[in-house]
């Protein structure tokens, strides 16, 4: 069993929460444009909703069975934007295991997001076991730290919800964040399928960008990496579909979904006509997108990797 280090005498409750300083912001991250768009796209599509049905399903799997005596559950939340996957996730363990003391720690390199985090614990019930701590910085940043410091400490579930592409180099922070699982500590990845349409329009479609990141990496490749670092794992399939139908419509309040589908801040103004009038197309190739009901669909389908040593 593991026990509580030292950062957990520290302690600081949902009112009263740490932020460690420093940080690189992720550059199109810091535009709070595009957080705006990310909201937006929590609310208007249900993959966010469905990720937490996920996790409903999971979490009393991954949860320590009484009888082992277990009396804390250290928690570590990689590129958890604005925390509303994480909240969802440690109301729930406090829900199912009320005699549990959660400690969370959160990676997130943007500043404004961990401000929006910390805004939406103060409004979320039911967190009172529950410890915080965010640390400013990008995965590789507090990777480097935790060397440095020798400072590793143990979790029982690490998430990385929709934020593998932006992780570099993918496989040896996988195998550190490995290295930082107790014994029967859970790795949980959800990324973008590698059947769905938007992998697929990522893969045939050379649209130029000035981004370093691997924005067509899937499931596929991921298990590939689990299976090199040696790790057990299974897949679930979670359903994800973005209505795309306004866009194609050219209705302006969806164009804030386009700097979500493209990662790119504020891409309506930005990007050039011929490379708009692709994108516009490709909404409405059947290879990625599908129609139900009168509206556009983008599938958008990820899975759900629940990893272990
Ligand atoms: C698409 S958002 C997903 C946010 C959240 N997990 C969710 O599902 O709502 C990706 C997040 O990863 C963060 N991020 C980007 N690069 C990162 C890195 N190298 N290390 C940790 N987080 C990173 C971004 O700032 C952003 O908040």
């Amino acid at each position: 069993m593991s026990l509580p280090t030292k950062d957990h005498c520290e302690e600081k409750n949902a009112h009263d929460a740490e932020t460690s300083n420093g940080g690189q912001e992720h550059p199109f991250y810091v535009d709070t444009h595009y957080i705006k768009a990310l909201l937006y796209w929590n609310e208007t599509a249900n993959e966010h909703d469905n990720t937490k049905k996920f996790f409903d399903d999971v979490l009393p799997e991954i949860l320590p069975e009484p009888v082992t005596g277990k009396s804390f559950f250290n928690v570590l939340g990689v590129g958890s934007g604005t925390g509303k996957i994480d909240l969802h996730i440690l109301s729930t363990i406090q829900k199912l295991r009320p005699d549990l003391k959660i400690y969370s720690e959160t990676i997130e390199p943007t500043k404004e997001e961990i401000d929006l985090y910390k805004a939406s614990v103060s409004n979320t019930p039911e967190l009172s076991n529950v410890t915080f701590t965010w640390h400013n910085k990008s995965v590789v940043e507090y990777e480097a730290d935790v060397k440095q410091n020798n400072t590793a400490k143990k979790f029982d579930l690490i998430h990385m919800v929709q934020m593998l592409y932006y992780v570099k180099p993918v496989k040896e922070t996988l195998e550190f964040l490995k290295s930082l699982l107790s014994p029967e500590g859970r790795l949980v990845i959800v990324v973008l399928s590698g059947e769905c349409g938007w992998v697929k329009m990522f893969r045939n479609n050379i649209y130029p960008s000035n981004q370093d990141f691997n924005l067509d990496l899937d499931s596929d490749q991921t298990t590939d990496i689990l299976d090199a670092i040696v790790m057990r794992y299974e897949i679930h399939d979670i359903d994800s579909f973005m209505d795309v139908t306004g866009l194609v419509e050219g209705r302006e309040d969806s164009e804030l979904l386009l700097d979500v589908i493209m990662d790119e801040a504020e891409f309506a103004k930005t990007a050039s006509p011929d490379l708009k009038a692709q994108l516009m197309a490709d909404l409405q190739d059947p290879e990625f997108t599908f129609r139900k009901d009168g509206k556009i669909w983008l599938d958008t389908r990820v899975k759900g990797i629940v990893a272990r040593h």
